[in-house]
Formats: C-alpha cells, sequence, structure tokens
C-alpha cells in the first residue's frame, strides 16, 4: 500500500525533492500529498509546485498560538489521510497538538550524530568544536529540540576549514539516508 506524507521544510527543500524522486524512481512506496512551510518565500515551495504538489504555507505570527496553527495543519493532514508526517529542515517545535493527532508518526532529520549538536546550524557547531567527525540522524520526534528515539545515524568526515564542503557532503548523506530509513518505517 502505497503511504501517504506531508513533508514540512522551512529552507531549501533539497531533502523534499530527494524523496520525491526516490518515489518517482519506484524506490520509495509513498505520495507526497502535502508540502507544509512555515516560510512562505522557501525555495521548497518553488520545489513543491514544480512536481505539481500542494502546498500548505502559513506564518506562525498570524496566528495567536502554535496550538491554533498546529490544529488547523491537523485538519488538513486528516482531510488528505496523511499517515507520517516527514520533517525535512522543519525549523520549528513541533508542540502538543500534533505530536498527540500524529503520535509515533513523526521522523525528523537533523544533520549531526546525535545527542551532539541539537538545534540551529549543527554543521557549524561541529566545525566550531574542530571535531573530525559528524554526521546524520533520522529520528522519531518529541517535544524536545533534535531529541526522541534515533531510527539511523551515518557519519560523515568533516572537510577542515570547509563548511561549504562539508554541508554538501552531509546534503548527500542525507538525501540516501532518509530514503532508505523511511522505506524501511513504511514497509514494517
Ligand atoms: C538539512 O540539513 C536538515 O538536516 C536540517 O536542515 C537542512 C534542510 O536542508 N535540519 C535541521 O537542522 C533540523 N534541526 P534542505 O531544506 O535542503 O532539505
Amino acid at each position: 500500500m502505497t503511504t501517504k506524507i506531508a513533508v514540512f521544510a522551512s529552507g531549501s527543500g533539497s531533502n523534499f525533492q530527494a524523496i520525491q524522486e526516490a518515489i518517482e524512481r519506484g524506490e520509495l512506496n509513498a505520495k507526497v500529498e502535502l508540502v507544509v512551510t512555515d516560510k512562505p518565500e522557501a525555495f521548497v515551495v518553488t520545489r513543491a509546485k514544480q512536481f505539481g504538489i500542494p502546498v500548505h504555507a502559513f506564518s506562525a505570527k498570524s496566528y495567536t498560538s502554535k496550538e491554533e496553527y498546529e490544529a488547523e495543519i491537523v485538519a488538513l493532514l486528516r482531510d488528505r489521510k496523511i499517515e507520517w508526517v516527514v520533517l525535512a529542515g522543519y525549523m520549528r517545535l513541533i508542540g502538543h497538538t500534533l505530536l498527540s493527532a500524529y503520535s509515533n508518526r513523526i521522523v525528523n532529520i537533523h544533520p549531526s550524530l546525535l545527542p551532539s549538536f541539537p538545534g540551529k546550524d549543527a554543521i557549524g557547531q561541529a566545525m566550531d568544536h574542530g571535531v573530525k567527525v559528524t554526521g546524520v540522524t533520522v529520528h522519531f520526534v518529541d517535544e524536545g529540540m533534535d531529541t526522541g528515539p534515533i531510527l539511523a545515524q551515518a557519519a560523515v568526515e568533516v572537510v577542515d576549514g570547509n563548511h561549504e564542503e562539508t554541508e554538501a557532503r552531509i546534503h548527500a548523506v542525507e538525501h540516501e539516508l532518509y530514503t532508505k530509513t523511511l522505506k524501511k518505517l513504511f514497509e514494517n
């Protein structure tokens, strides 16, 4: 059975695109029913449109609370019978409303070997600490910041003093690891 998913992103959306391309190649039996973004100007919106995937773009500041915008999102997800929420560079903490509606059905990817370097700019944090090896983690989402049970990890060697090159290596690993991990998850 094809798994119906929503991808949440706040930025470029390269992970979203990698997932969508894996679906189109027949490597992942899923359908991205909706892209959700809290950044209406983000490049992920352009990518979603290129694939003909509907987008729900919202501005958190137009709502009085997280509960309010998440309740609207939950209604959209339920309308489309979405089974899994896939966070791909969504830079907001998930609140109780979404967590309780999609309990154990929300996953995230993070550009470090968690529990090291949670939060923003994980690659910059790793480089500032001078680590030689960092990596990628896919994990279930709970109420914490990049916490929750770990599903998969892969190591990536830091390119000394070169953030851009290190990031490119991390992205390449993310694109492969996320698809593989989602495939296992949806098949179980
Ligand atoms: C990815 O590296 C992802 O791991 C990271 O944001 C980037 C989004 O890139 N997520 C986090 O830092 C979550 N705490 P993309 O928009 O090109 O997919």
